[in-house]
C-alpha cells in the first residue's frame, strides 16, 4: 500500500491565516493526506508554524511581548482554527523547536564540511537608534522613479520597480522612523548553490509528471543562473550560527524553515514514542512518496533553496516526489492581504459558518490552472446549489419520508431492480473518477464527480418516485428507500475527504462509526451495507442557505466588491 508523507508549506507565525493560505497548501494537503488514509495507504502529514525572521520579531515588538512568547501564543492560536478547520495534521510543530535547531545546524556544518558554504562580507544598513541591521524592506523612503514617499528597499509598492535600499531619497528605518543610518560591514555565510546548479536540473529535468506550474517556475530560476544565497542573518530570533565569529548571528528563516518538515517529523517522534522510527520517513526513505504543497510564491524555495540544502548535505534525506503547487486565491480580484486585512481570515470565516462550508467552496474553486477570485455571490451560489439543495435536500427528504411512513428504521421489503442497477453502475462511474482525482491531487474536478455523486441520488429519488409507489406498492418503496439510506452512507464515506464533519455527521445518522475505510469495487453490495431494521436519526437541516441579506451584510463587513479591486 505504500507509504506517504505530505506536508503543507509552514504558515508564518504572526496572525490568522486567510483563505487565501489556507487553500494555496493546508486544505488540499488534508484533503490528499484524508484520501490515502481512506484507500489505506500509511500517511504522515507533517505541518508547522514558521516562528523566525524579521516579521516575527516585529510583531512581538508590537504586542509587547518577548518573541518566544509571542510565538508560544500564536502558535497555539493557529493550532486552534487549524483543528477548527479539521486540518488532520499527524503533527503540527513549531520551527523554533529544538529539535529544528539541532537538524539546520547539521545541514549548515554538513554543507560546510562538503565545501558548499563560504564566508563572505557584506555592507549592509545598520540603524543606530534601532541597534540593528536592517533588511532592505525594512529601509523605506522615496522611491527615485516614480516620486512615491513610502517606498520600501527592496521595491517600490507604487510602481512596483525593483531597488536596492541605496536608491531611495531620503531612506529611513521602517522601524523607528530614525534617519539615522549607516553603512557597516558584516560577515556572513554563503550557500554555494551555484555549484548544484547542474545537479538540480538534471533533478528537475526527470520530474516529467510534475505541473507545468512548478517546473516552470524552477527552470526561470535555474535559466537565470542560480546566484550563491546567503543563509545567515544579524538578527537575535532564530537558530543560531554555530561557528566562531558568528555569535551574534542566526540561519536565514528561509534556511530553516523546509528543514523544520524535519524537525516537525521528530517532534512527533519525541512526543510519543510509538513513533520512534521518524527517520524510516526522511533517511534512506525509499519506500516513502513524498508530496508538497503551496502556494506559487513558495515554489522556488521548494524546487530550488530547499534541494541544495539535501543535496549539498550529501546524505541520503529524502527529496520531494511531488510538488502540487497553486495560483492565487484573489478577493474579487484584489489580493487578500493579511497586513491590509483584506479578505476572509480563518477565524472570521468560522464565526460565519462551519468549516465544510468553507471547504467545499475552497476546493471546488481551487486556484489550480489560474488565479481564483474569491466572491460572496460565488461562494453563496456554490453552497446553496450544491451542498444545500443537492447533498442536504437528499438526505433531508429520504430521511423525514421514510421516518413517517415506515418509523426511524431501515424498512424492509422489495427487491432491487433495474432502477437499483442503473444507479450503482453510474455510482460505480463516477466515484472511480472522483478517487482517480483525488489520487492525481485534480481538486476541482474531483469536487465535480463528487457533486455529480451527490446528485445521482436526488436523479434516484425522482425516478423511483417512493412517495408515489408507496401507494399501490409499499414495497417497492420501501427497497427505494433502504437503497437511498443506503446512499447517505455511500456519500458520508467518500464526502469524508473534502467535508469530514459532515461525513461523521452522516454516519452519525444512520449509525455508523467515522469513515476509517474507502467503499469497496462492489457498490451493490455497499448499497446494501445497512439491512432492514437498521435504525437511524432524522437530522436537523444540513446546510443553511446564504441569502441575498448575508451577502449584502458580508459583503459590507469584509470589504466589497469595489474596495477591493485594484485602482486602474
Ligand atoms: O510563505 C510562507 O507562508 C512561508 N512561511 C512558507 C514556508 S514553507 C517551508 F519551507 F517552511
Ligand atoms: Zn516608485
Amino acid at each position: 500500500m505504500g507509504r506517504h508523507l505530505v506536508t503543507s508549506a509552514l504558515p508564518y507565525i504572526n496572525g490568522v491565516k486567510h483563505l487565501g493560505n489556507l487553500v494555496g497548501s493546508m486544505l488540499p494537503a488534508d484533503v490528499y493526506a484524508r484520501y490515502l488514509r481512506l484507500a489505506g495507504h500509511e500517511v504522515l502529514y507533517i505541518c508547522a508554524t514558521d516562528e523566525h525572521g524579521t516579521p516575527a520579531e516585529l510583531a512581538a515588538l508590537e504586542a509587547g511581548l518577548d518573541v518566544a512568547e509571542y510565538c508560544r501564543r500564536q502558535h497555539q492560536l493557529q493550532a486552534e482554527v487549524y483543528r477548527r478547520f479539521d486540518l488532520s495534521f499527524d503533527y503540527f510543530g513549531r520551527s523554533s523547536s529544538p529539535q529544528n535547531h539541532e537538524l539546520t545546524q547539521h545541514f549548515a556544518r554538513r554543507l560546510a564540511e562538503q565545501g558548499f558554504i563560504e564566508e563572505r562580507e557584506v555592507k549592509q544598513v545598520y540603524s543606530v537608534a534601532d541597534q540593528r541591521f536592517l533588511p532592505d524592506r525594512y529601509i523605506v523612503g522615496t522611491c527615485p522613479y516614480c516620486g512615491y514617499t513610502a517606498a520600501r528597499g527592496d521595491q517600490c509598492e507604487n510602481c512596483t520597480r525593483l531597488l536596492d535600499p541605496t536608491d531611495l531619497i531620503q531612506p529611513r528605518s521602517a522601524i523607528s522612523g530614525s534617519t539615522e543610518l549607516e553603512v557597516r560591514q558584516s560577515r556572513h555565510l554563503y550557500l554555494l548553490q551555484s555549484r548544484l546548479a547542474g545537479e538540480l536540473r538534471a533533478w528537475i529535468d526527470s520530474k516529467r509528471d510534475w505541473p507545468v506550474l512548478v517546473t516552470s517556475i524552477a527552470r526561470k530560476w535555474l535559466d537565470e543562473g542560480l546566484g550563491d544565497r546567503g543563509i545567515t542573518r544579524d538578527l537575535q530570533w532564530g537558530v543560531p550560527v554555530d561557528r566562531p565569529g558568528f555569535e551574534e548571528k542566526v540561519y536565514y528563516v528561509w534556511f530553516d524553515a523546509p528543514i523544520e518538515y524535519i524537525g516537525a517529523t521528530k517532534e512527533w517522534a519525541d512526543a510519543d514514542p510509538a513513533h520512534r522510527e521518524w527517520r524510516a520517513w526522511w533517511y534512506d526513505a525509499h519506500d516513502v512518496r513524498y508530496t508538497q504543497f503551496m502556494a506559487k510564491d513558495n515554489i522556488p524555495f521548494h524546487t530550488i533553496s530547499f534541494p541544495s540544502t539535501i543535496l549539498g548535505s550529501r546524505e541520503p534525506w529524502k527529496l520531494v516526489d511531488y510538488v502540487k503547487g497553486f495560483n492565487w486565491l484573489n478577493y474579487y480580484g484584489g489580493k487578500f492581504s493579511t497586513s491590509r486585512g483584506v479578505g476572509v481570515f480563518m477565524t472570521d470565516a468560522l464565526e460565519l459558518l462551519p468549516a465544510d462550508y468553507w471547504r467545499w467552496y475552497l476546493i471546488a474553486n481551487a486556484p489550480e490552472s489560474d488565479d481564483v477570485s474569491f466572491t460572496w455571490e460565488l461562494f453563496a451560489a456554490t453552497v446553496n446549489k450544491d451542498l444545500a439543495d443537492t447533498l442536504g435536500n437528499f438526505v433531508n427528504r429520504t430521511l423525514t419520508f421514510t421516518a413517517r411512513r415506515f418509523g426511524e428504521q431501515v424498512p424492509a421489503g422489495g427487491t432491487p431492480g433495474p432502477l437499483e442497477q442503473d444507479l450503482a453502475a453510474a455510482l460505480a462511474e463516477a466515484i472511480g473518477a472522483y478517487a482517480e482525482h483525488l489520487e492525481r491531487m485534480e481538486f476541482r474536478k474531483a469536487a465535480n464527480r463528487l457533486r455529480e455523486v451527490w446528485a445521482l441520488g436526488n436523479g434516484y429519488l425522482e425516478r423511483a418516485s417512493p412517495w408515489t409507489t408507496i401507494r399501490e406498492d409499499p414495497q417497492q418503496a420501501a427497497c427505494t428507500l433502504r437503497t437511498a439510506i443506503n446512499l447517505i452512507r455511500v456519500f458520508a464515506v467518500v464526502s469524508a475527504p473534502i467535508v469530514p464533519a459532515t461525513s461523521r455527521r452522516l454516519l452519525g445518522v444512520v449509525g455508523q462509526p467515522d469513515a476509517a475505510t474507502w467503499l469497496s469495487a462492489d457498490i451493490t453490495a455497499e448499497l446494501a451495507a445497512l439491512g432492514p431494521g437498521h435504525p437511524f436519526t432524522v437530522p436537523g437541516v444540513l446546510f443553511g442557505k446564504v441569502s441575498d441579506e448575508h451577502i449584502a451584510a458580508w459583503t459590507e463587513r469584509f470589504g466589497g466588491s469595489e474596495e477591493a479591486l485594484p485602482s486602474a
